[in-house]
């Protein structure tokens, strides 16, 4: 395949930024869309330039590091995929593809497509764990009985990778969705009773305080995200938000 892509190329944080196009061929259907990036920069290097910066760990869709606006989209045109999972396949021959990094006043751009996502640590770190007995005596998680519907919602809200798209995608850059899925893993089981209250007024806290913006109720985010994470942990999310904050 010979493609063109146009590529934010940004120096620095500091940097203006700017799209580069770079047009490229023998890119086969099969390989995904990082090594399609891999395959650039071998050539960037050999001629002496500087490589496109991007974040990639895992390459199998668990890390949540491949940030890709790819054609207006997060993670691409597939759908229920990371970007290091959508193969050249999805695009024709002689296609023009724009890639671009996350963008939203939270995830600052440190160069080229890798923006800074510590904000999603932050608002992990204001609430997103439990208290457990670490004395040896620790009670095996599976002797508490918890029902199946209970243990499958809170298993499907784990799925969450931590990856952004929902706020890349997002008109207002909020991280509902992804703070509705770190909150409702844990409200669904009893090992998240005990930090409960502060749990969901602490993120939510940390949440506004690191920028991100509102949720007006678009939906987009649950049709971008890799995982599928619905948009009711959002409406959970409120509801525990509301309790906790009539309790506090
Ligand atoms: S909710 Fe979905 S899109 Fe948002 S961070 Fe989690 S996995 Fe990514
Ligand atoms: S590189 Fe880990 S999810 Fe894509």
């Amino acid at each position: 395949m010979k493609l063109t892509l146009k590529i934010w190329r940004q120096k620095n944080a500091q940097d203006k930024g700017g799209i580069v196009d770079y047009p490229i061929d023998g890119i086969e259907p099969d390989m995904s869309f990082l090594e399609m990036l891999d395959v650039l920069n071998e050539q960037l290097i050999n001629k002496g330039e500087e490589p496109v910066a991007f974040d990639h760990d895992c390459r199998e869709g668990i890390c949540g590091m491949c940030s890709l606006f790819i054609n207006g989209e997060a993670h691409g045109p597939d759908r229920g995929v990371t970007t290091c999972q959508l193969h050249m396949r999805m695009f024709k021959d002689g296609d023009t593809i724009f890639i671009e990094p996350f963008r939203a006043k939270a995830f600052p751009v440190i160069k080229d497509l890798v923006v800074d996502r510590s904000s999603f640590d932050r608002i992990q770190h204001a609430g997103g764990f439990i208290s457990v007995n670490t004395s040896g005596n620790t009670i095996d998680a599976n002797t508490i009985p918890i029902n199946k519907h209970d243990a499958d919602k809170s298993f499907d809200a784990a799925a969450c990778i931590g990856c952004g798209a929902c706020v890349a995608t997002c008109k207002n850059s909020s991280a509902m969705l992804f703070v509705a899925a770190k909150v409702s893993q844990y409200a669904l089981l009893p090992q998240g009773k005990i930090e409960a209250v502060d749990r969901v007024l602490n993120m939510v806290h940390q949440m506004d305080h690191e920028g991100f913006g509102n949720c007006t109720n678009t939906g987009a985010c649950e049709v971008e995200c890799p995982k599928g994470i619905s948009l009711e942990n959002i409406a959970r999310m409120n509801r525990e938000y509301l309790s906790a904050s009539l309790q506090g």
